[in-house]
């Protein structure tokens, strides 16, 4: 039978650890649920000695848990651990997370004692957390660097001392998977009372081995992965979770192994991490990156209609996300430009493919990246006529107070006419330059998304915008960059609102060729 590996999550933790901020109680507390609501086993929700607001988010978040177990982090020191306890009192079941450095380097460098005054501070910790809770887990740091006959020798002693769960972390992702899946087999060949235990793993990824590391390890006899969402964590980071749970999901076949994770959850807990850490997931990232499930060149595309396997180890729903986006480059086919007519609801008879594919191809060397509105001019729009844009700037002046009040006005030439709009607002820039151009242009839209991109050179900084905005169920796209915020905001919507623009004109277009 298929036995369940225990996924431990430390986004909390270790993951927090690594950002420039501390996130507020509120934030960790929306994490933590949404953790539990993916079906993380066990959650460390921080390390309650190290400040007063850690200590409430745990005491918070232990109040809140109700299937998923919060865990807290304390040194081998009695204070450490006391706090820990107290900050998770009103928890159903907690565990707390002892770690001790066991490496040579960290015992005389870091901690300055001797190997036997570290086992007697490990087993003095371990029973002073034993007399709050069963579930104790204790931490080899610098496990692997630690020679192992020194490791077999203290993991030993832990668990007489009544240690439940014991971690092998890899904290400075020194190990290939070769030494480690060696490290967990000479536990279990080595250690005799090693069969009372769960035996746990930890990877950073500093050689980019802490999936690698972490899969290896299960297949060694490991039964818990500790890790974080899209890998967050010190350095180079953690494992990433959802790139061993998916993993261990693809593989069940050849590892016998399951989970108790809800898969169809993956992407949007990952996303919204993502946001209230403010950590940007790079567009490649294994799982969760936006390319993830993209395909970009012709081959591959044509491949994709004709069996979505030929390039899709995984699904993109199966993370919950919805189906395969096919990007639309210069590096795309004839069958991929059909496909997204036909998504439109253009029949073939509409359009013709020839002359539409070369349009396309000429856009898309110029401009990257072509949208389905843009596709969609193509096909129907007199390319002569489309040439000078419905929207054009004549002028803007936007003020942004220290009140909070932000006064914007704005004149464009919308067509042959020229049109003003001034409104003063209390949210924000960016909301404001958005609620003056829409008192112009008067579409029912809806603003979904502005990522600001700096790039900062000696003298000049260049400030790119990229909006996403919503209109009839569409998302329309628009970047624009410029020395200033405001005038690469206001760019970037207007290229939007002309698309939106052409859009509503190829509608008029086929309404009058359909009549
Ligand atoms: O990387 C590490 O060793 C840790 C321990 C505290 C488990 O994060
Ligand atoms: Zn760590």
């Amino acid at each position: 039978m298929s036995e369940q590996i225990i996924i431990f999550d430390t986004t909390l933790r270790d993951g927090e650890q690594a950002l420039q901020s501390s996130l507020s109680m509120k934030k960790k507390l929306k994490i933590a649920l949404s953790l539990e609501d993916m079906g993380i086993d066990i959650i460390e929700a921080g390390f309650p000695i190290s400040s007063p607001g850690d200590f409430k988010s745990v005491e918070t978040i232990s109040k809140e848990l109700k299937n998923s177990i919060i865990c807290s982090l304390a040194r081998c020191v009695q204070k450490d651990i006391d706090v820990a306890a107290e900050a998770m009192r009103f928890a159903k079941n907690f565990r707390i997370h002892i770690f001790l450095g066991t490496s040579p380097l960290h015992i005389k460098s870091k901690l300055k004692k001797s190997f036997s005054e570290i086992i007697e501070m490990a087993i003095f910790a371990i029973k002073r957390a034993k007399s709050y809770t069963n579930d104790v887990e204790f931490s080899c740091e610098d496990a692997g660097r630690t020679p192992i006959n020194q490791l077999c020798y203290i993991v030993e002693n832990v668990i007489k001392a009544g240690a439940t769960t014991i971690n092998i972390p890899d904290t400075v992702g020194f190990t290939i998977p070769y030494e480690f899946s060696q490290i967990i087999k000479s536990l279990y060949n080595k250690v005799p009372n090693i069969d009372k235990v769960v035996l746990s793993v930890h990877c950073h990824n500093d050689l980019g081995m802490a999936t690698a590391n972490s899969i290896t390890a299960i297949q060694a006899g490991a039964r818990q992965i500790e890790g974080t969402m899209n890998g967050m964590g010190e350095r180079a980071g953690n494992t990433a979770l959802e790139e061993v749970i998916t993993a261990i999901k693809l593989k069940k076949n050849n590892l016998n192994l399951h989970t108790n994770i809800k898969h169809k959850k993956i992407y949007r807990t990952s996303k919204l991490i993502s946001e209230i850490c403010n950590t940007i997931i790079p567009s490649n990232k294994a799982i969760v990156g936006t390319n993830a499930f993209s395909h970009s060149s012709g081959i591959h595309q044509d491949g994709i209609l004709k069996n979505r396997k030929n390039y899709e180890i995984i699904t993109p729903e199966s993370i919950g996300l919805k189906p395969i986006k096919l990007n639309l480059t210069s590096r795309s086919g004839r069958a991929a430009v059909k496909h997204y007519m036909t998504e439109m609801g253009y029949d073939e008879k509409l359009y013709n493919l020839d002359i539409l594919y070369n349009s396309f191809l000429k856009l898309a060397d110029r401009k990257g990246q072509v949208f389905d509105y843009e596709l969609e001019s193509l096909a129907f729009m007199d390319q002569k006529e489309d040439t000078i844009e419905h929207f054009r700037l004549k002028k803007f002046n936007v003020q942004h107070q220290s009140t909070g009040i932000t006064i914007s006005s704005i004149e464009l030439y919308c067509g042959q006419k020229v049109k003003t709009a001034k409104v003063r607002t209390k949210k924000g820039l960016i909301n404001s330059i958005y609620i003056t151009l829409n008192k112009i242009t008067n579409f029912p839209t809806c603003l979904k998304n502005v990522q600001l991109i700096t790039q900062k050179k000696p003298i000049n900084i260049v400030i790119s915008i990229k909006v996403q905005i919503e209109y009839k169920k569409r998302q329309f796209y628009g970047i624009s960059s410029a020395k200033n915020i405001v005038e690469s905001t206001v760019q970037a919507m207007l290229h939007i609102l002309n698309n939106i623009w052409r859009a509503n004109k190829v509608n008029i277009i086929l309404k009058n060729v359909k009549k």
